[in-house]
């Protein structure tokens, strides 16, 4: 007994110190924590419970027989945040730099596994080399194994992938197909063929933080959706985010104690839109004066700035927000905001959070660059999304829902719950001037006609009476009031129940 309590300690101690002194320091000097240092910052003190501490890989090429370490660079198991259940992976690069051998896979597919069985939240924290090489296909299939489970499990519990150091190779494409991406500023990167591959294939030269580092991703490719100064702000960051989300498909939001009451009236709003309509005003400022306590956490911010997406709370009770942004692009759709916001309304739907949709858009960029693009497929998505999705669902029009916009942005026409308009809003086919450009050409060189003609169409509707008088949105309210109206809409909607007919699957416009 006591050679094996030796033994065990021998083990564990062993599987603790990684790839050992030299290389931990090295970690440390490149500005990263370890493996098990994540997990302990990530997770609520004393509350890990580590599976498979003592699994080695079974590689017996290249002298791999030889160097058998336990864990195998990557340390699983659960924990909770906050006292709620968390599953978490965490590869340790000190150990042959994080590779992913068929064991390290076997490990990281067994807590998924098991978080589809609960309920709970996976995590993953990578910082990898990629596939094991000496291990050869054995960690191509383990690959294959996790991506497999990546998508058993999309929709039905929430997966997060932070990415604090390489990943490279088919190894992004497991980050790819969780909800949500974060990375850390300067010592993480993603790409498909790195820089070297790049130089002999294009011949463009680039370094991999150009290639693939935080600022690339969050700002130019939208692959993921925020950067942190380092480890330690990504991992607090990411338990304030896990708060905001339900553990399961099969739960409704977590509701956390709300001392913002739904009543409160902000009375600055009722100046927020400008008499000029062509001026833009930040909608952001809406947004945080209608949430609870003004705490929005916003996704993607500096990818396709046009539209705004995050959480937020009602009430103490999660809601995600999409907001036309009037302060980029006068708040167009194009193809990127189109995509950006059809996948978060996609995420909130899978996971039972309401929909607060805030709008202010003229219409779909033009151009070619938008229509060679493909906007068509684009727009489509985010249409699509809105459409399908069941969740409660609650619009304000602040000031512009101009043509395909305006119905896309969650209006009633799309199952809208409850649809309100400032007494601002202007919902019409396009502007007046456009309008009247076109349905009056005839009268184009007669500029006094063509003002009368433009005063005519602003008076008949750019204002909320004509969709009012439809039944299209069901309340023209004042700004002040905005929050209490969508808190008393969200607690309607509550016990809300819509399915859509059976299939297989739909097929989203991809
Ligand atoms: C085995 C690996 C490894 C790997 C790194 N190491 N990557 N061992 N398989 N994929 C080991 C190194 O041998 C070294 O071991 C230790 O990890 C640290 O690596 P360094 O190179 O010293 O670190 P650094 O200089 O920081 O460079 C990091 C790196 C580089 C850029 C990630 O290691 C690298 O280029 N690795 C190979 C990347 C790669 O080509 N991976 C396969 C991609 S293809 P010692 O013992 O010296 O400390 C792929 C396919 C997936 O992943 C397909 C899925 C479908």
């Amino acid at each position: 007994m006591q050679d094996i309590i030796g033994q065990l300690e021998a083990k564990r101690e062993a599987a603790r110190q990684g790839g050992g002194p030299e290389r931990i320091e090295r970690q440390h000097g490149q500005g990263k924590l370890t493996a098990r240092e994540r997990i302990e910052l990530f997770l609520d003190a004393g509350s890990f419970e580590e599976w498979d501490m003592f699994v080695e890989h079974r590689c017996v090429d290249f002298g791999m027989d030889r160097q058998k370490i336990p864990g195998d660079g990557v340390v699983t198991g659960y924990g909770t945040v906050c006292g709620r259940l968390v599953f978490v992976f965490s590869q340790d690069f000190t150990l042959f730099g994080g590779s992913l051998s068929m064991a390290h896979a076997r490990k990281i597919c067994k807590i998924m596994d098991h978080a589809i069985k609960v309920g709970a939240p996976v995590v993953g924290l990578n910082d990898s080399g990629g596939a094991r090489i000496q291990e050869g296909v054995d960690a191509l299939a383990g690959y294959a194994d996790v991506f497999q489970r990546n998508v058993l499990a999309s929709g039905v519990i929430p997966q997060i992938s932070l990415i604090m150091g390489p990943c490279a190779g088919g190894a992004v494409y497991s980050p790819a197909m969780t909800d949500f991406i974060f990375m850390v500023k300067n010592t993480s990167y993603m790409f498909v063929t790195g820089p070297e591959v790049v130089k002999t294939v294009t011949h463009e030269q680039v370094t991999a933080e150009e290639l693939g580092g935080a600022l690339t991703h969050t700002s130019r490719s939208g692959v993921a959706d925020l950067a942190f100064e380092n480890d330690v702000e990504a991992l607090l960051m990411l338990r304030r985010f896990i708060n905001f989300l339900p553990a399961s498909n099969r739960e409704k939001p977590p509701v956390w104690p709300c001392n913002d009451p739904a009543e409160r009236e902000e009375h600055s709003l009722d100046t927020l839109v400008p008499d000029d309509p062509n001026k833009p005003y930040d909608m952001k400022e809406l947004i945080e004066k209608i949430v609870d306590e003004g705490d929005f956490f916003e996704l993607q911010p500096d990818y396709a700035a046009n539209i705004v997406i995050g959480l937020a709370r009602m009430q103490g009770s999660t809601v995600g927000i999409v907001a036309n942004q009037p302060l980029v692009l006068a708040g167009c759709l194009d193809m990127d905001s189109s995509r950006k916001a059809g996948r978060f309304v996609r995420f909130c739907d899978a996971f039972n959070i309401p929909i607060i949709t805030l709008v202010d858009v003229p219409g779909f960029l033009p151009g070619t660059s938008q229509e060679y693009g493909g906007i068509i497929k684009h727009g489509a998505k985010l249409l699509y999304a809105y459409a399908e999705a069941t969740v409660p669902k609650v619009t304000v029009i602040t000031r512009k829902a101009y043509g395909g916009a305006y119905d896309v942005m969650s209006s009633k026409h799309l199952r809208g719950d409850v649809n309100f308009a400032w007494p601002t809003a202007e919902i019409a086919v396009m502007g007046s001037k456009g309008a009247v450009e076109i349905i009056f050409r005839r009268e184009s060189n007669d500029e006094e006609k063509l003002r009368q003609r433009t005063d005519e169409y602003s008076r008949r509707f750019a204002n909320p009476f004509v969709a009012g008088s439809r039944g299209f949105i069901d309340d023209v309210i004042m700004p002040h009031k905005t929050r209490t109206r969508i808190c008393r809409s969200l607690a309607m909607l509550r016990e809300k129940k819509l399915e859509n007919p059976w299939r297989k699957h739909g097929n989203i416009p991809l």
